[in-house]
């Protein structure tokens, strides 16, 4: 589901830009990729979920949005190259979205979580991001232009109410390299910066956050939270927008925290 029904932006400032999103069948993906193709983005989801991808399709054209679809599984590094020679066709890329990630359901507690629990987590959350930014680098630097923007967490910089340390740590690391990338091809005309969300009540998270908080704890942590609300996941698309436009164009390494002010508590 697409969040609150509040209206998108007007704005047009990605006519004619190439964008992929991984991840995007469904929740803060498949918001973003509405929202960048609402501003003139051509734009690509990808997802392991083939019948995620048919419906996200169907519901962007109900919205006169035409998405691309790539099936993709961002865990494993078998189907990346699937990716490149998308990239290829489309003959070059201009902002890549690193979304796909999540805790894969494994334990919440650290003395439950497995080697290979923290191996999977790893894998999607900072590989599968690792492996999309080398598909599409290559091409933002022959471009001498690029905007990528990988998905973080609140998880990464405050630590997580509903996933395990393998989690956290993984959002961590998005963070640094997040900044070593701007480091690294900002000479390139390469924008790299993160969205730290917090809570985000998409399907999948409202199933953890109903089982590993009671009601009372879930109240107490809105109560916590300045602006008294969870995110919907038109926030982090509108966010997501601003990163991947030329509005942000002197905005490189940053990590923008979109959660309602909750880790200042
Ligand atoms: N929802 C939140 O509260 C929240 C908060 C902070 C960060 N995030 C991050 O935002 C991103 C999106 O989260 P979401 O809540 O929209 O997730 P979601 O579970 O609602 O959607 C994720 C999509 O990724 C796909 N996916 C899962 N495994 C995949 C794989 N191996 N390869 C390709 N696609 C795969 C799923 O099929 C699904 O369509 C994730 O990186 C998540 O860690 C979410």
């Amino acid at each position: 589901m697409i969040g609150s029904g509040r209206s998108m932006s007007e704005c047009r400032r990605l006519v004619g830009r190439k964008a992929v999103i991984t991840g995007a069948g469904r929740g803060l993906g498949l918001a973003a990729a509405m929202r960048l193709a609402s501003e003139g983005a051509d734009v690509t989801i990808t997802d392991v979920d083939t019948s995620a991808l048919d419906e996200a399709r169907r519901v962007g054209a109900q919205r006169g949005f035409t998405l691309s679809t790539l099936v993709l599984d961002s865990l494993g590094d078998a189907d990346h190259a699937s990716l490149a020679s998308h990239i290829e066709k489309l003959g070059g890329l201009d902002i890549l979205v690193a979304n796909a990630g999540g805790s894969l359901h494994t334990p919440y507690r650290f003395l439950d979580e497995t080697d290979e629990d923290w191996r999977r987590v790893t894998d999607l959350n900072l590989m599968g991001a690792v492996r999309a930014c080398r598909c599409a680098l290559p091409w933002m630097q022959r471009a001498r232009y690029g905007r990528i923007v990988n998905l973080g967490s609140k998880a990464g910089a405050y630590g997580s109410l509903i996933a395990g340390a393998n989690y956290a740590a993984s959002k961590g690391a998005i963070a640094a390299l997040t900044r070593q990338l701007a480091l690294e091809f900002g000479a390139s005309g390469i924008t790299v910066n993160c969205i730290q969300p917090g809570i985000v009540m998409t399907e999948r998270v409202k199933g953890l956050w109903a089982q590993r908080r009671t009601e009372e704890e879930r109240r107490r942590v809105l109560e916590d939270v300045p602006l008294r609300r969870h995110g919907v996941v038109e926030d982090v698309a509108a966010a997501v927008a601003f990163l991947a436009s030329d509005d942000a164009a002197f905005i490189t390494g940053a990590c923008l925290d979109v959660n309602g002010g909750q880790a200042m508590s």
